[in-house]
């Protein structure tokens, strides 16, 4: 196994570098395993203890279906995969995709059908009848203009605020999903006036804040005026959103003052060590802190995101294949094949923090968490994330990171309330 690439934002963006990345992937050969014969690269983000420990859940099982099969781990790390895409990107410009890669449904996954560069992967959907055990929303979300591109591995939540009893009894705070934001922002400075940091927060890669503002945007708007943002029939300008940036600003006074420097596990791990009390995260935070020995309901619990309503806001995780160059045909469909096998999904689930994509996977032996999660998934209002470019289009979710970036520069509220409004009316049409 090759070890995770470590590339910067900046260091991609380097011509240099992509270059030279591009060049080392064409010198591969063909079939370049350890066996000498059968391989799959893959490509993706997950390099954290629980993410590299669900991976191998999937490697694992991979190679009991494949008898004699290398893996060549391409993974980047960077939470949420910004450092992954752009390395994916530089391989694909040079015509040496790896075998398979990780991304987000709908939004995301459309910028690599309509670049033509990923295959339609339609024939094994229906010789193996998934759509019929996938939520409809869940199955719709892998699919263009009718035709199925990728597999879903697993279903996450992304807001979920993870917190630290000790700290909260300590303050004698209760936190209350039901009370909405207000309420949640008078608990935090109850926490600071007694001398601890109230929020964990760890954005060196910006998806962590710009999931923090996410979460805020629906509490404030409700899941419909969340969905009508992306077909321009809601103001990024009306004031439940102005409302929800005036909060983010409140709440990214009151996180640790390292916040920049910290990756999203070691801000999530902090919070379990009581060094704050609370840490808006997806759920694979659930899955890290287990990783790191820490007991649900002992050294963390967790609320859904206080809001005007309750929201499930959902991060995909799915794996394609490319479109042409595509090394290993034999190995990436039986890899994909892999990834939905029920009892394969409910194993990465016990490692990741998520919920299996397929609705008959067994989910008994899953922790409590989970079944919480699952519940609320087929129950309360259901969103795509922005954060994680799964709810519109690429090039929106980049004009939103690049704002996010902004005004965690000090940039105003008002110059990101513009740069997304007139994103609204040049992006979404
Ligand atoms: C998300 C992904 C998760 C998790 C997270 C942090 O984009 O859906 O599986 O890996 O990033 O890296």
């Amino acid at each position: 196994m090759r070890s995770p690439l470590k590339i910067t934002a900046a260091a991609a963006a380097s011509a240099a570098l992509v270059g030279s990345l591009a060049a080392c992937a064409a010198n591969e050969p063909a079939n370049s395993g350890a066996s000498g014969g059968k391989t799959l690269e893959i490509t993706s983000w997950w390099t954290s203890g629980s993410e590299a420990d669900a991976l191998d859940v999937l490697t694992a099982a991979a190679k009991s279906a494949v008898p004699g099969l290398s893996i060549d781990n391409a993974a980047v790390s960077g939470g949420g995969g910004a450092n992954a895409r752009q390395a994916l990107a530089a391989r694909l410009q040079a015509g040496s995709p790896p075998d398979t890669w990780q991304l987000h449904p709908a939004g995301q996954l459309k910028a690599y059908v309509d670049g033509g560069q990923v295959a339609d992967v339609s024939q094994l959907w229906s010789d193996n009848g998934w759509a019929s055990k996938l939520p409809k929303d869940v199955a719709e979300a892998q699919q263009v203009n009718g035709k199925y591109y990728t597999v879903p591995i697993g279903v996450h939540r992304g807001n979920v605020l993870w917190t630290n009893p000790a700290v909260l009894s300590n303050a004698g705070v209760t936190i209350d999903p039901k009370a909405g934001v207000d309420s949640l922002i008078t608990d935090l400075k109850k926490i600071q006036s007694t001398g601890t940091t109230p929020v964990c927060l760890g954005d060196k890669d910006v998806f962590a804040s710009a999931e923090l503002l996410e979460s805020l945007i629906m509490a404030r708007t409700g899941a419909d005026n969340w969905k009508k943002l992306f077909t321009n029939s809601y103001s990024f300008g009306a004031p439940e959103v102005k409302q929800a940036l005036n909060d983010y600003v409140t709440i990214l006074g009151m996180a640790n003052k390292d916040h920049s420097a910290l990756t999203w596990d070691e801000a999530a791990k902090n919070m379990a060590d009581g060094k704050c009390a609370v840490n808006l995260m997806g759920d694979w935070a659930f899955g890290e802190l287990r990783n790191a020995g820490k007991q649900p309901g002992k050294d963390f619990a967790w609320a859904t995101f206080p809001g005007k309503e309750e929201v499930f806001d959902y991060v995909g995780d799915g794996f394609s294949t490319p479109a042409s160059n595509l090394k290993h045909p034999d190995e990436a469909k039986a890899w994909l094949k892999t990834l939905m096998d029920p009892k394969v999904q409910t194993d990465f689930a016990a490692k990741k923090g998520s919920i299996p994509a397929r609705t008959d996977a067994d989910i008994s032996s899953l922790s409590q968490y989970q079944q919480q999660a699952a519940a609320a998934f087929k129950s309360v209002p259901v969103v795509s994330s922005l954060a994680h470019g799964q709810v519109t289009t690429a090039e929106f979710a980049q004009t939103y990171s690049d704002a996010v970036t902004a005004l965690n520069g000090g940039g105003s509220i008002d110059a990101f309330v513009s740069a997304m409004v007139q994103a609204q009316s040049s992006q979404l049409k």
